[in-house]
């Protein structure tokens, strides 16, 4: 091999060398350009987990019909009582692990479907698991527009007696502010 043919061959081996060491460089200079329009769009747009509130008006006390109105179970985890003394909020949630009962109009109970538990409308319990009875949601009345103000996280839990016909609480004493609104 000629000397000019060695300084070819050495020239060539330069350039490609300076070629890899240059895609390097690009390269990671691209990568932390992506990784900082990454982290500003992060900043920009944070990841945030939208919590339901948990106080919430639901309507005036009339626009429920009398016994267990379920329009609100899947929305709000309640469902809405009224009798001829007034209304109060149950709250949907099992007092066994925390599922969700069905409620059965034919048999007047509130049944859960996993373990068993029976609640009576007013959130006694009437068989299955269950160690307490249905919380009930603090309720008030909007002065302005008269519509009924839940609180979702002010429960009533009073403890149950444990009777031959399940763990019951005498009703008078419940149904009362802030826990029922009166009929006017
Ligand atoms: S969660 Fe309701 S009975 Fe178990």
């Amino acid at each position: 091999m000629s000397t000019e043919d060695k300084k070819k061959g050495k020239n060539s081996e330069e350039m490609s060398r300076r070629r890899f060491f240059n895609l390097i460089g690009w390269g990671g200079l691209l990568a932390s350009m992506g990784g900082s329009a990454v982290g500003t769009y992060k900043f920009m747009f944070p990841t945030v987990l939208y919590e339901p509130p948990t106080v919430f008006k639901i309507g005036k006390v009339t626009d429920f019909g009398m016994g267990v109105d379920e329009r609100l179970k899947k929305e709000r985890q309640i469902w809405v009582v009224r009798n001829e003394r007034g209304l109060y909020v149950l709250v949907s949630i099992c007092r066994h692990l925390g599922c969700t009962p069905n409620w059965f109009p034919d048999q007047q109970r509130f049944r859960c479907p996993c373990h068993g538990s029976i609640y009576d409308i007013y959130g006694n319990v009437r068989g299955g698991p269950a160690p307490r009875t249905l919380w009930r949601a603090s309720v008030s009345t909007d002065p302005v527009d008269n519509q009924v103000i839940v609180n979702f996280l002010s429960r009533q839990d009073p403890d149950p007696e444990s009777t031959a016909n399940g763990l019951i609480v005498e009703e008078a004493p419940r149904e009362v502010a802030p826990y029922f609104i009166k009929s006017a």
